[in-house]
């Protein structure tokens, strides 16, 4: 079998089933207490050989590209260097991103594509770099990239980059509204700053209600506890989306939020069929690029050379 000329890695978009919000520390970003699911909407990260560092993005289905850079200031880009300098490699890679994750809608899709090219990247160099390595690199990238290499349901703490797995015996159906124009995450969290001046300095209070919902693995009871406090800022910045979160609330016989930082809107579903349903009438009404997805699944992972 002669060697293989390149390696997969597939890697989940994330939301937050409950996303609690601080005052800002002193180095900007905002205490947060989350928890995390990744869901069956994938970007498959392809990394080969290269003299220098490229970018090459396709889109899966109706996922828009456009606002992806190509240079060196995407995050694969910064992931292969941080990760080739902590093993003082002069090393450059191809990377081709094939995003079925929407850009800019809150649902870290740049998160995953940074956590699938270390996975990728640590494989494709031989590098072996132990686990708790890779997830303080995953730290140095961004706040959600850990969660990206971790997967599953997590409970998210510090500035959303400190994970903990948790035991989620559910399995949950989302309706994904992603929206033509995406949201600036910084410019989210400055207008809940705007917003909310006095805030309580301190960590956000554990999201008790969540975190037993999965326990019991009880879709219903998820639906009573759902928390999102970007919302308010998000609906703020676009009062636009208000209208749309309506729309689906009206379309959608179950609970309904925006994700992370938005404007994706989630409607959670109690069966794929619920799911799927509920899909259809949004397409019906206008409402374009609509997926269904489930979760919890997997972080980053292998998936090629098959
Ligand atoms: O960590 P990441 O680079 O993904 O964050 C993007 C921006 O979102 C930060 O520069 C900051 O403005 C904001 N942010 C924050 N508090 C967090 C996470 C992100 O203020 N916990």
């Amino acid at each position: 079998m002669s060697a293989p000329d390149s390696i997969t890695v597939r890697a989940p978009a994330k939301i937050n089933l409950s996303l609690a919000v601080g005052a800002p520390r002193p180095d900007g970003f905002h205490p947060l207490n989350t928890v995390y699911q990744a869901i069956s909407l994938y970007d498959d990260v392809r990394v080969c050989d290269a003299p220098q560092w490229q970018v090459e993005v396709t889109p899966l289905g109706e996922v828009d590209v456009s606002a992806v850079p190509l240079d060196e200031s995407n995050i694969v880009v910064r992931a292969g260097r941080l990760l080739a300098g902590r093993h003082g490699l002069d090393r450059a890679a191809r990377i081709e991103i094939h995003k079925g994750i929407p850009v800019a809608g809150g649902m870290a899709g740049g998160s995953a594509d940074a956590a699938a090219a270390l996975v990728a990247l640590d494989r494709w160099w031989a590098l072996e770099t132990a686990d708790d390595d890779l997830l303080a690199l995953a730290a140095e990238l961004g706040s959600d990239v850990p969660f990206a290499l971790v997967g599953g349901s997590a409970h998210g703490t510090g500035r959303g980059e400190r994970v903990e797995p948790l035991t989620d015996r559910g399995s949950y159906w989302w309706v994904v509204v992603p929206d033509q124009d995406g949201l600036s995450t910084p410019e989210v969290y400055r207008e809940f700053d705007r917003l909310h001046p006095e805030w309580p300095d301190g960590d956000p209070p554990d999201p008790v209600g969540v975190l037993s919902a999965l326990m019991s693995g009880n879709a219903g009871h998820l639906g009573d506890y759902l928390r999102n406090d970007l919302e308010e800022p998000a609906l703020s910045l676009r009062p636009a989306l208000a209208e749309r979160v309506a729309t689906v609330e009206r379309t959608h016989a179950g609970p309904v939020l925006l994700s992370g930082s938005g404007p994706t809107v989630l409607a959670l579903a109690r069966s794929r069929e619920e799911a799927t349903g509920t899909r259809q009438r949004l397409v019906e009404i206008g409402f374009r690029a609509v997926l269904v997805a489930t979760g919890p699944v997997a972080g980053a992972h292998v998936v090629g050379p098959t």
